[in-house]
This record gives C-alpha cells, structure tokens and sequence, in this order.
C-alpha cells in the first residue's frame, strides 16, 4: 500500500496559562514535585471555546499551510474522547465552521492515541483512492472530565487541537494498533446519563467493575499502572513498526512520542534504544493535551521548518483503553 503526504499542519492553543504555581493554591503541591515527576511547568486550559471551536481553528490552519480551500475536503476525521456532543460528531461541527458540507466527516475515539488511529484510517481511504484530501483532526478538552481535587491527575492534562491535511503518498509507511481491553479501570471516564425513563435501572455491570458512583463523573487513572503499561507498550509499538519496515530505529530521522510524562518517554527511549536527540517533545509547555499532542508537535516541527521532504518520522502513543499505536512514515 501507498504512504501518505501530510501538506499543511495547524494548531489551536487556548490563550489561558495554568503554572505549575496555580496549582499549589488549591491542591497540596509544588511546582518542584510536578516538575520533577513529570516534566510538565505549564499547560493551557480553555475556560470559554469548545472543544470543536479549537478544532476547527486548527483545521483553519492546516487548510492554509497546505495551500487548500474547503471545498478541496473529501473527508473530515477527527480523534477526541472529549467531545462536546455524543452526537452530532466533532467532525461534523468542525465541517460547519470550516465550511466543507458535503465532505465525510467521522470520529474516531481510541483516546490519546488517537491521532494515529485516525491517520492510520486516513492512509487506507488514500490508498484506495476513495478520498484524495482529508482533514485529520485530533481535539481535546480533557480539562473538563478533570476532578482538580485529585492532585496526581488534574496536574498533567491540558487543552489544544492539531490538524494536518493529508493526501497520497509514494513513501513508506508501517503501522501498528492494538489495545488491552482488560486494563480499562485503569483510566477512564464513564458517561453520565441522567436519565428520566422510568424502566430504566442502571449500569450494574459497570457499577461492579468500576469505582464508586460519585467518582464516575470525573477520569479516573492508576497513575502507576499506566506508567508501566505505557513504557512497555510504547516500546514493543516501536520495536513492530521496525522489524516490519525493515529499519533500526535509529535509522529514523525523528520520533514523537504521546506528551504524558518525561519520565515515561525517557524510560520508554531507554527500552527502544534510541538516541535521545530524534525524539521530540514539547510537554513542559503544554501537558498531556491527549490525542491532540501528537499533531500540536508536527505542527511546531512544521512551523519551525524542521520537517522536511522524505524524513522518516515515527509517531508513538498510548492511551485510555488501554490503546497503544506506532506508525513510521515517510514525509
Ligand atoms: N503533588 C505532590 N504529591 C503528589 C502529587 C502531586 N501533584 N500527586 C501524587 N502525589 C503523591 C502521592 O500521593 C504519593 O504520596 P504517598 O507516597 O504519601 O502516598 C507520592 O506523591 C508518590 O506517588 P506516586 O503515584 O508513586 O508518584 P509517581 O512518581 O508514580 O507519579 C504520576 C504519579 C501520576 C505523575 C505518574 O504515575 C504518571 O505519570 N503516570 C501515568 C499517568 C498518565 O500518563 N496518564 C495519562 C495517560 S494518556
């Protein structure tokens, strides 16, 4: 199968700056512990725009790096787990902002590792020559699902969008996806219905594997346990999309890895053997943004012209699921 050609980035950062130093007003922290566990100073949030207003900002973006209009749009798919609506889809809204009715428009939920399932998707409709140009879109507001009293979760996650434009391309490109389904108490966040139907009688079910109701509202995360999980699954992602390229992955020209923890990326680099030097990040700014994270950094390389014509770039995630995911493409 063919690769893909990504020819304009773009991104969406809220205006507001939560330091590490706001914290420490409302939980029992400190800039230094943050700093130390996870590498992040500062992440912003957005308190006004939703979450497909930030979308389709950076969709804006991408269409005007890549030379593109509306209209040039087949399709439109977007990575959140934090949407504002079940439905319709983010994709759908992003679509009426941008003004590209008529394209497909889908969503796609493998949480933080979301951007690469929705390339991923992307690169087979391009390879069969169902569409010629689609929007990818990944965008979270995550801050919202966030209970900011439990201090080792509200301090890692913040808010953006990236977006790429992408077409058919002649270079290569190797992926891999999967999840572990049986690790999902170890993050999530459970839909609330409230609910008036009278027959109604609960989620039971869900009630026995999950925590206490109260709690249900907001993520929940065994800080721990994804750490291990992502440090392993992130490196055996790397290792597949390798052996089946072909390439040592120090033979790649740069690597961007899911912006969750420092420590996480350096221990998962460790475990890949891979130079430190081709590994992007850009967490002590922005925080874990979920799918979003992984889109905002090529539009960063981009912006600064670091991404260049036939670089082989590995992307690189993990996330609520458990999903993890790894692609190498050529740009
Ligand atoms: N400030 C100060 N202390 C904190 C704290 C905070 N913000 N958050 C937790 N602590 C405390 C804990 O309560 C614990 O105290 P105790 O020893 O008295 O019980 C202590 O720090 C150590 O906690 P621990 O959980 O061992 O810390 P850690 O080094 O594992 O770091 C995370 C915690 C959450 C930063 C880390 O586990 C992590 O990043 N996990 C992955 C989470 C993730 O990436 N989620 C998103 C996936 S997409």
């Amino acid at each position: 199968m063919s690769g893909i050609k990504i020819i304009g980035t773009g991104t969406y950062l809220p205006e507001f700056i939560a330091t590490n130093e706001m914290f420490t007003k409302f939980i029992d922290t400190t800039d230094e512990w943050i700093t130390t566990r996870t590498g992040i100073s500062e992440r912003r949030i957005s308190p006004d725009k939703p979450n497909f207003v930030m979308a389709a900002e950076a969709s804006k973006q991408a269409m005007q790096n890549a030379g593109v209009t509306a209209k040039d749009i087949d399709a439109i798919i977007v990575s959140t787990c934090s949407p504002d609506f079940f439905y319709p889809n983010t994709a759908c809204l992003i679509q009426n902002l941008i003004g590209a009715n008529g394209s497909a428009a889908m969503d796609i939920n493998t949480a933080c590792t979301g951007f690469i399932s929705a390339l991923d998707v992307a690169r087979v409709y391009l390879a069969a020559d169902v569409y010629k140009t689609i929007l990818v879109v990944a965008s979270e507001r995550l801050t919202s699902q966030i209970d900011y009293e439990d201090r080792a979760s509200c301090i890692l996650f913040g808010d953006g969008a990236g977006a790429a434009v992408v077409q058919k391309g002649d270079g290569l490109y190797y992926s891999h996806l999967g999840a572990q389904g049986d690790m999902l108490k170890d993050l999530y966040c459970k839909v609330l219905y409230d609910r008036n139907n009278p027959f109604f009688k609960g989620d039971d079910m869900l009630k026995d594997i999950i925590n206490t109701p109260q709690k249900e509202r907001y993520l929940q995360m065994d800080g721990k346990a994804v750490y291990k999980f992502a440090v392993d699954a992130m490196a055996a992602a790397v290792e597949k999309v390798c052996a089946d390229s072909g390439f040592d992955i120090n033979e790649l020209d740069l690597v961007i890895p899911h912006q969750a923890n420092i420590r996480i990326i350096q221990s998962a680099l460790k475990k890949m053997n891979v130079d430190q030097s081709k590994v992007y990040t850009n967490l002590e700014k922005h925080g874990n943004t979920s799918s979003s994270c992984i889109p905002m950094c090529l539009a960063e390389l981009d912006k600064a012209g670091r991404l260049k014509r036939g670089m082989k770039i590995c992307l690189v995630g993990f996330g609520a699921g458990l999903t993890y995911g790894a692609c190498i493409f050529e740009y």
